[in-house]
């Protein structure tokens, strides 16, 4: 068992970002040093520096030896499905069909508690072995989703965001709500969840199709009542889901416009996917701070599109980036970031494996108005961590013998790395990650 009280510091290599890094030489945008280490006290850093400096000031500290390898913030994942663990992986359509035969069939499990309490166990586990120490998730339609997510995530004091799914129409009876239980469901569960522990709630309209007007119009009051909570929904993921939308809110000069007229656009609001855009709706998520989300996987996986990161952000837009579980192929924020790197070069943009490694940390923290808390190793900020092992695999292990530059390195997690590469992950000061091999080992 963890003492959470005892003073622990955790020795390595360590590489925190201070802001985005504007070039592949901008090295004031992080720190690195080669023999550092992290004191942790109480789930919290006291403070990150040389190794020799920290332990003769905490010469008390219980020393955990984490060389050769790289510690880093834990990483962020902006935008994924809880009900989509056992849909990960469904064979050959776009959104529009792939969300009627596989997901929404999928989602009406999670009406039932054991499921969702035993599925949520797996999500945890698969986020944490895969270095995810913070996510902000969809949950289904039905409350008992949304308890056993924030159940579990409170019983192993992570960071999280989530919220139910308010959907009337255009899916199957069994997930539909109504705007008035929409509305009155949400309302309980932030009473119950929303800065709760290390909790926070998401008001969570799935997308335009499956809103009627008067469900928006709900949302919208809930976010007018609720402003300190996050939002999320899609948007512009792909032309058949544009093309219905428009069928269904003809008055609306676009998609982002639906959203717009029924008072959802805010800095706290998080859209997925936001790929083919028009040049109003850039305007508008320039002016409104909402924040974009780059799912690169699942646009690969689903043929939806290329995001232009770039443009996006030449107009001072933040954009998040995530994994899209299940549409999304990989709990990996670094095979995220492969992908991510492939989709970018297809539209003669660079991802740097600098900028990446920021954006999967500080970059994702700040698009979440969370940097006083995650994405960095800053004194004060809690204690979710994540070790590197970029010699993981044999293959790795032959390139690492060519890498001369810590930004080679990064790259070559960046491209081949994946749960694999992740040796150790700390959860508010605690280890999860052998702790959690260690228990699958002995069932
Ligand atoms: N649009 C509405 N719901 C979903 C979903 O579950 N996954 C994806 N990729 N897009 C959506
Ligand atoms: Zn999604």
């Amino acid at each position: 068992m963890t003492n959470l009280t005892q003073r622990r510091l955790l020795r390595g290599r360590i590489l925190d970002f201070k802001r985005a890094p504007v070039n592949e030489d901008d090295k004031a945008a992080y720190s690195y040093i080669t023999d550092g280490a992290i004191l942790i006290s109480n789930g919290k850093i006291e403070a990150t520096g040389t190794y020799a400096t920290l332990a003769s000031t905490a010469p008390d500290a219980q020393v955990i030896d984490h060389r050769p390898h790289l510690l880093m913030p834990g990483f962020i994942d902006t935008h994924v499905h809880f009900p989509q663990v056992q849909v990960i992986a469904s064979w050959g359509s776009q959104l529009l069909d792939w969300l009627n035969n596989y997901t929404f069939p999928e989602e009406t499990r999670f009406a039932d508690s054991s499921h969702s309490s035993a599925m949520a166990e797996h999500f945890f586990d698969l986020l944490t072995s895969h270095g995810t120490t913070t996510a902000v998730a969809y949950c289904s339609v039905h409350s008992t989703s949304v308890d056993a997510y924030f159940t579990e995530a409170a019983r192993r004091n992570m960071c999280i965001i989530g919220g139910k799914v308010m959907m009337d129409r255009n899916a199957p009876e069994a997930l539909l709500d109504t705007p008035q239980t929409g509305y009155d469901d949400s309302k309980v569960l932030i009473e119950k969840w929303h800065r709760k522990g290390r909790a926070y709630y998401a008001i969570t309209p799935r997308f335009a199709i499956t809103s009627t007007p008067e469900q928006l119009e709900m949302a919208g009051a809930l976010v007018a009542e609720h402003p300190d909570c996050f939002v999320q929904t899609h948007l512009s993921e792909n032309h058949d889901e544009i093309a219905f939308t428009a069928e269904l809110y003809p008055d609306a000069p676009d998609y982002l416009g639906v959203y717009e007229k029924y008072g959802l656009l805010t800095p706290k609001m998080l859209l997925g996917h936001s790929i083919h855009l028009t040049p109003r709706e850039i305007d508008l998520l320039a002016e409104s701070q909402a924040k974009p989300v780059f799912c690169p996987t699942s646009n690969l996986f689903l043929g939806s599109g290329l995001f232009d990161d770039a443009g996006l952000r030449e107009r001072g837009i933040i954009n998040a980036i995530a994994t899209d579980i299940g549409a999304g192929t990989s709990y990996s924020m670094l095979q995220t970031l492969n992908e991510g790197y492939k989709i970018l070069q297809l539209q003669n943009q660079k991802l740097h494996p600098l900028a990446a490694f920021h954006w999967i940390t500080r970059g994702n923290a700040e698009a979440l108005g969370l940097t006083d808390r995650i994405g960095t190793l800053e004194a004060g900020s809690d204690a979710d961590i994540v070790v590197l092992d970029a010699r993981a695999t044999p293959a790795m292990d032959l390139r690492m013998q060519r890498a001369e530059t810590l930004s080679e390195e990064l790259f070559i997690l960046q491209m081949l790395g994946d749960d694999r590469t992740i040796d150790e992950v700390y959860v508010a000061g605690k280890s999860v990650k052998r702790a959690t091999a260690r228990k699958q080992k002995a069932a």
